[in-house]
């Protein structure tokens, strides 16, 4: 099996009501713990790279892993940029093998989100590469950019048609609420995601796939280990599991999830440390680490996305 394209994972999302699981990598061991659980239910994957994944692991390396992945598990693996934010990251990721980039000019005026977009779609096609392209602005932290609440702002749905016809976009990300990082609503709030935008932009996009972006559901059971083990974090509240399966049920076919990962992981390392003080071998404690992510994984597969038995 080689790297895949997500056109028809999204097709057939889009069909059976489901989504495909869009999981951000950035060392050997979040891939392994994502892919085995993956490998196990069947399920067809997205790993997705930021900027500072690239900055971190390097992208020859995480393209290695992922292909040893692929050839480990056999099966069909998206690669992603994520947040790409100009065209020159979108062509060096593209001509460096990833099948999939999201170009991110959220941030720009809807003209120029346009002239970006458009260009790097015309060099991805050219190239048998898919493009992600967004409308709307979530708030949150992304690498060094911190978006407030108040700049945040929902998608417009009367802009939609417009956007993905003069752009070419393969898949589109939309802001209903949700937001980056393990902070998502204030402590008291009730997680609310405006459905009604969702359901408006389904119908002026009949069968194109949406993509949920900040959609981690803050898992309490991984904070409550960090923070029983020395660790202190406030009170997090992410997105509730139920509104995730709900909008994977209408037009939303790609959900990306980091957070999660990253508390999963955190959790197993500062458990391990806390009953076993004394090890450093790095063996000793990512192995539970990686074994968190599996089953943190396995169960967004299947409760959440409903991808499972889906990878072929
Ligand atoms: O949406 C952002 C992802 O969580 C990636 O985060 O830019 O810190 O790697 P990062
Ligand atoms: P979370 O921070 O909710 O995991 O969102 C990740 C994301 O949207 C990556 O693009
Ligand atoms: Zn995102």
């Amino acid at each position: 099996m080689a790297i895949v394209t997500s056109k028809e994972m999204f097709q057939k999302a889009y069909e059976g009501g489901y989504a495909i699981g869009a999981f951000n990598v950035n060392n050997m061991e979040i891939i392994q713990g994502i892919t085995e659980a993956a490998q196990e239910v069947s399920a067809p994957l997205i790993l997705q790279v930021s900027a500072g994944a690239r900055k971190y692991a390097k992208h020859a390396y995480l393209m290695k892993l992922i292909e040893a992945a692929i050839e480990d598990t056999g099966l069909p693996i998206c690669v992603h940029l994520d947040h790409g934010d100009s065209f020159e990251i979108c062509k060096s990721c593209i001509d460096g093998g990833f099948s999939s980039v999201m170009i991110d000019g959220s941030h720009h005026s809807f003209e120029d989100n346009i002239a970006l977009t458009k260009k790097v779609v015309e060099y991805a096609h050219d190239h048998g590469v898919v493009v992600e392209g967004e409308l709307g602005r979530l708030a949150g932290v992304e690498d060094d950019v911190n978006v407030s609440d108040e700049d945040a702002s929902y998608t417009r749905p009367e802009e939609v048609e417009e956007f993905v016809t003069r752009t070419g976009v393969d898949s589109l990300a939309i802001a209903i609420g949700t937001s980056h990082g393990a902070y998502k609503f204030k402590p008291g709030q009730k997680p609310q995601l405006r459905f009604d935008i969702l359901e408006e932009v389904g119908k002026r996009l009949p069968n194109f796939p949406i993509v949920l972006h900040g959609a981690s559901s803050v898992i309490p059971k991984y904070v409550d280990i960090i923070n029983a083990n020395g660790g202190s974090m406030p009170d997090a509240i992410g997105i509730p599991e139920d509104m995730l399966r709900q909008a994977a049920s209408m037009a939303v076919c790609k959900i990306n999830i980091d957070s999660d990962l990253r508390l999963a992981l955190t959790a197993g390392i500062r458990e391990h440390f806390m009953q076993h003080p004394d090890h450093f071998d790095p063996r000793q404690y990512l192995s539970p680490a990686r074994a968190n992510i599996k089953e943190l994984v396995k169960h967004k597969l299947i409760n959440v996305l409903g991808c499972d038995g889906k990878a072929f």
